[in-house]
């Protein structure tokens, strides 16, 4: 898949911020004349939005892991079909808010699917389309959590600390695994602060086309 643009992907547990530093990230790269295209997962197209609805309701308990993974994938396949490949084409900026990383992050290290098994979902669900840049909001489980569930709780918030716990180490490993994408920002602090982390990490990997 060629592709003239960017692919942004924002990470991390639930409440840890990563929707308030997607809205400033997003800004930042419009006032740098940049076509912006800002998405969140599941979700961006009517198919993944109503997929959404479905696997994130918390009336549906008896859901399997495997039937969980493969509606995240197929929500994840349409947006990038739809959405994500003619934007990166036409030479824009995708902002994401979650992508294949969540995937690993829950279903295979919280979760407990084979990470195998979730690399060949991912492979399929993202259409062979990785992100050039990933940056991972790492807060602890507790005080993310309490953020989460101030408006509502869905039915991956609802599985509390011990599982968040477990969705934070996943990132983790995946930073060490793939240190060239995947980069941790420490999101303890004002929204000011962190973003000015985000903006180092930026200035850092992208250089002349970030400055
Ligand atoms: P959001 O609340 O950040 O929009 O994310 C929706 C929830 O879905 C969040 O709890 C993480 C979860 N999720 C997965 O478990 N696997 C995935 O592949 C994705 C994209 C999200």
């Amino acid at each position: 898949m060629s592709s003239t643009g960017l692919f942004v992907t924002l990470e991390g547990v639930d409440g840890c911020g990563k929707t308030t530093q997607a809205t400033l990230l997003v800004e930042d790269f419009q006032n740098k004349g940049r076509e912006v295209v800002r998405l969140r997962e599941p979700g961006g197209t009517r198919i993944s939005e109503k997929i959404r609805l479905f696997v994130l309701d918390p009336q549906y308990d008896e859901m399997c892991d495997e039937c969980e993974l493969l509606l995240y994938e197929a929500a994840r396949a349409q947006l990038v079909r739809e959405v994500v490949q003619p934007a990166l084409e036409r030479g824009a900026v995708v902002v994401c808010d979650r992508f294949y990383d969540s995937t690993f992050a829950y279903q295979a290290a919280a979760r407990g699917l084979p990470a195998n098994v979730v690399s060949m979902a991912n492979s399929l669900g993202s259409c062979g389309l990785a992100p050039d840049l990933t940056l991972v909001f790492d807060l602890d489980p507790d005080e993310a959590l309490e953020r989460a569930t101030h408006e509502a709780t869905d039915r991956v918030e609802g599985e509390g600390t011990e599982f968040q716990r477990k969705v934070r180490n996943g990132y983790l490993k995946l930073s060490q695994d793939d240190p060239n994408r995947v980069h941790v920002v420490d999101a303890v602090g004002s929204v000011e602060v962190v973003h000015a982390r985000v903006r180092k990490v930026l200035a850092e990997c992208l250089g002349g086309s970030w400055s």
